[in-house]
């Protein structure tokens, strides 16, 4: 089988995308709307089936992480505090002449335009990446508030509260997954870069003297969630150690994806000492200190967090399994000599088994039997075309299992399962699909 590796492959992703209804522009009919993106059908499925994923690894499996879902709008004072209205944006400068804006630190000569190479600039201007709203009836100034511009914050404001309500002590970690808005003066790379975006975030919180093992200990477990979990190869993940480091932190360090455009961070695991503990301390005029019953002493927690965007995980996953393979094996009947498949692991796929029945005449048993297995995997039931052409409708949106249900089933109780890598074939009694499903979907 030849792999095609011709064109763009960022472009083959975003057209697939669109046309299998996975991700696409928000309001399209209207021109887009840069920056923000809507996860259509299978989307959704996907990306739904990675946030279960993630909760499940870091916060359901492990007994010292609990969860949050906090609102999206907090009291603005928690953005005074975090440092995000005085310091959180980019110094801009734009091109009198070409009209185009340049982050100053990226570009290679401050002076010149990296586009027109005009010396016609205006000053360095600092842009605010958080996103204004107002609450209540009037619009003025006394009325601002701020969409979340990380999922953490609201995590370290209600971190006694938790406490208290769960008798945790520490070390322990708050989880939380959901929205996070931020102006982003250059939106880019399809979703990689979004103004509307998700996050899955874990702050642990722990004594000092302990901080550095448990930082090693959360690099460690989130590399093996990558390569064990999404299955990410040695060569698409790296570390990258943050150049220079907070004025707060002991350590910081980003995994890297290699997406389609280069290698791009995907997931931070910072230090942050107790900077947002003593902020949010001093700014409440609260006591958010903890008290150590093994040492008797009170101190505020230390936290380590891992911090990663859904988005970006999906984007990763799809750059990860896109395949195209040319010369499709005839045994499948198929003139057409391009295969688009994407190799999504099966946990995450959005759809894990495709029931197709043979002949009309069969439909009825097969949704029969869709309906018996979509209690136990995402399941679709695919009626038309022949079976070749829904063969590479299954693969291009990654469906690993395609249970065919023939002319043969009645008699023999059996079905054909396909394996969307090898292509194989493999005729399964109906008493065993199940644990033979499990264990190709789930690994037991
Ligand atoms: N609480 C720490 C924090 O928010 P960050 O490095 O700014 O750190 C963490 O963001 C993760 O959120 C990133 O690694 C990335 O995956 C995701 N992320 C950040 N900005 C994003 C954007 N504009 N669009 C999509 N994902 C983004």
């Amino acid at each position: 089988m030849e792999i095609t590796t011709e064109g763009d492959l960022m472009e083959k992703i975003v057209t697939l995308c669109k046309r299998r209804g996975f991700v696409f522009q928000s309001s399209e009919i209207y021109g887009g709307f840069n920056g923000f993106w809507d996860y259509g059908p299978y989307g959704v499925a996907m990306k739904k089936a990675i946030e279960q994923l993630w909760w499940s690894e870091m916060v359901e499996k492990r007994d010292n992480v609990v969860g949050l879902d906090s609102t999206i709008i907090c009291h603005p004072k928690v953005w005074k505090a975090s440092g995000h209205i005085d310091r959180f944006g980019d110094i801009m400068c734009d091109c009198r002449d070409c009209k185009a804006r340049h982050r100053v630190d990226q570009m290679p000569d401050p002076k010149v335009c990296p586009v027109c190479g005009s010396t016609n600039l205006t000053p360095p201007r600092e842009f605010n990446l958080m996103m204004k709203t107002y609450v209540g009836p009037v619009f003025d100034d006394e009325h601002v508030a701020y969409l979340r511009a990380e999922t953490c914050q609201p995590i370290f404001v209600d971190f006694h509260l938790i406490r208290i309500a769960t008798r945790m002590q520490l070390p322990f970690g708050i989880a939380q997954i959901g929205k996070s808005f931020r102006n982003e003066i250059t939106p880019r790379m399809f979703t990689f870069r979004s103004r509307e975006f998700s996050q899955m975030e874990m702050e642990f919180f722990c004594s000092e003297e302990q901080s550095m093992e448990w930082y090693r200990f959360w690099k460690e477990a989130r590399y093996n969630y990558y390569r064990n979990l999404l299955e990410f190869r040695e060569d698409e993940i790296q570390f990258h150690d943050h150049d220079k480091l907070a004025h707060y932190a002991k350590a910081a360090v980003d995994i890297e994806f290699k997406f389609p455009f280069g290698w791009g961070e995907l997931e931070g695991i910072h230090h942050r000492g107790t900077w947002d503990m003593s902020r949010h301390q001093e700014f409440s005029c609260q006591n958010l200190e903890y008290f150590d019953p093994a040492t008797g002493k009170k101190y505020l927690p230390t936290v380590v967090e891992t911090s990663v965007g859904l988005d970006r995980t999906f984007l990763a996953v799809l750059s990860h399994a896109y395949d195209e393979q040319k010369a499709p094996t005839k045994k499948e009947g198929i003139d057409e000599d391009l295969r688009i498949v994407l190799h999504i692991p099966p946990r995450i796929a959005p759809v894990q088994v495709a029931v197709l029945p043979l002949s009309k005449k069969l439909n009825d048993k097969a949704a029969a039997l869709q309906k018996d297995l979509w209690n136990f995997y995402r399941t679709e039931l695919d009626l038309t075309g022949n079976i070749g052409k829904r063969y590479r409708r299954q693969d291009e949106i990654g469906t690993p299992y395609c249970v065919t249900y023939d002319f043969e089933s009645d008699n023999d109780n059996a079905v054909t399962v396909r394996d969307r890598d090898s292509m194989e074939q493999e005729r399964v009694s109906l008493s065993n699909l199940r644990a033979y499903l499990d264990k190709k979907v789930f690994g037991y």
